[in-house]
């Protein structure tokens, strides 16, 4: 467990801070805050010094024996620097080397890794000067967690909010973690609803969240895994350290799998894929009459029963898929891994209200080969931390690299 510089710069965002503060002591982190002259017009160091238990620097040069070098000797104990929010001109500063407080001092003075959460408008985020500096700190290895979606303190709606408390406090443990059981290894985790459209407005969908398939990537990512997320339309933010590919349809979704199946070690199909779409789009809107509306649906690809036959009788990529049942979710997930030659088939009842769809929570039954495990109910995150622990003992070996 390291000790973490957190820095909060003056964004609306920095009350979300308290958070992530809170979020790396969770994980058994020692949190030390610094915050900026702005950062305190809309929090308190109180606040953080509750939370942290440690005095918060808010100054460079406070009254005290050696607060003057005070960052060296912080730039010398910490395991990461976290800034968050990081506002354009703390973002200006570092890609410039410009040490006028305590935060930007330490950033030139630590060999730390930095992980810095931009906050701003979304023009500002856009404009030349912020995309050339975070350019700039990204050539120096400085990692960052996305700005979101959503509404801005300014009235605007559009990319520039903190990014969650959690996928900050995610992406730093990731940074710290020791090299993980999938380092070298590449997931393909699928996840969400498809959209099938009728025509331009309306669309046949189902009620998957993505939870499941979200909290898988997330644990491949902190694996060490790279980790590739095909999502259909979800609310969910994503988690850190994954690349996010967002598709519509079944068939979209197929394609980007398809797209990464010859560098993957394992596919997760987490997906509720649509089993059925409209055989034919209608450009525009279909506008109503009076009598019935016939709809005729056709079979979509099934992709993780295609991705099984692409395999063949090779060993790679591990193939599980999950089985959404009302009835016998283990009898029905037992013909599913035949009938799709997967490795592993994931079941689960969705009749219960604290499984399934739309809950945090699941139950599941894991099928293989080699038999069945019923997992008690549990948050999706740990359910997802089970299945990969089995999936890895499908994996082969990594090939050794010649030297
Ligand atoms: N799947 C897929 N392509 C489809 C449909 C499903 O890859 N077109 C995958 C799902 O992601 C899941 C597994 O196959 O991993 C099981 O889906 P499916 O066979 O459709 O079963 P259920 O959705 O559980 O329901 P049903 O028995 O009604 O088919």
């Amino acid at each position: 467990m390291a000790l973490i510089a957190l820095g909060v710069s003056g964004g609306i965002g920095a009350y979300k801070a308290v958070e992530i503060a809170r979020g790396l002591q969770t994980r058994g982190h020692d949190v030390a805050a610094i915050m900026t002259r702005s950062a305190r017009r809309f929090v308190g160091p109180v606040t953080f010094e509750a939370i942290t238990r440690r005095r918060v620097i808010t100054d460079q040069f406070a009254a005290g024996a050696n607060s003057d070098i005070e960052h060296i000797q912080l730039a010398t104990d910490i395991g990461l620097l976290v800034v968050a929010p990081a506002t354009a001109n703390v973002i200006g500063k570092f890609a410039h080397g410009i040490a006028d407080d305590f935060l930007s001092s330490l950033y030139l003075a630590t060999r730390a890794p930095v992980l810095m959460a931009p906050a701003m408008n979304t023009n500002m985020l856009e404009h030349e000067a912020v995309r050339a500096n975070l350019t700039t700190l990204a050539a120096r290895g400085v990692r960052f967690v996305d700005p979101g979606d959503g509404y801005l303190a300014c009235g605007w709606i559009g990319k520039g909010r903190l990014a969650e408390p959690e996928q900050v406090v995610e992406a730093a443990d990731a940074i710290l973690a020791p090299p993980g059981s999938l380092l070298g290894r590449c997931a393909v985790v699928t996840a969400g609803p498809t959209y099938e459209d009728i025509d331009a407005v309306r669309y046949i969908g189902n009620r998957s969240s993505g939870r499941m398939g979200y909290a898988l990537a997330a644990e491949a990512a902190r694996r060490g895994a790279r980790v590739i997320l095909i999502s259909g339309p979800s609310m969910l933010p994503p988690p850190s350290n994954v690349e996010v590919i967002r598709v519509r349809s079944a068939s979209e979704m197929q394609a980007a799998v398809n797209a990464h199946l010859s560098s993957a070690d394992l596919l997760v199909m987490a997906a509720a894929v649509a089993d059925y779409t409209p055989d034919q789009r209608t450009d525009g809107k279909i506008e109503k009459s009076d009598g019935p509306l016939g709809l005729t649906l056709v079979r979509t690809p099934d992709i993780l029963a295609d991705a099984g036959r692409a395999r063949g009788s090779a060993n790679r990529p591990v193939l599980i898929g999950f089985a959404a049942e009302s009835g016998d979710p283990v009898e029905r997930g037992r013909a599913k891994l035949r009938a799709k030659r997967a490795d592993m088939i994931v079941a689960n009842d969705i009749s219960r209200a604290d499984t399934g769809f739309d809950s945090e929570t699941n139950a599941v039954t894991i099928l293989t080969a080699t038999g069945d495990e019923a997992i008690p109910l549990a948050s999706k995150s740990r359910i997802a931390a089970l299945i990969l622990d089995r999936a890895e003992k499908l994996l082969s070996p990594v090939p050794a690299r010649s030297v």
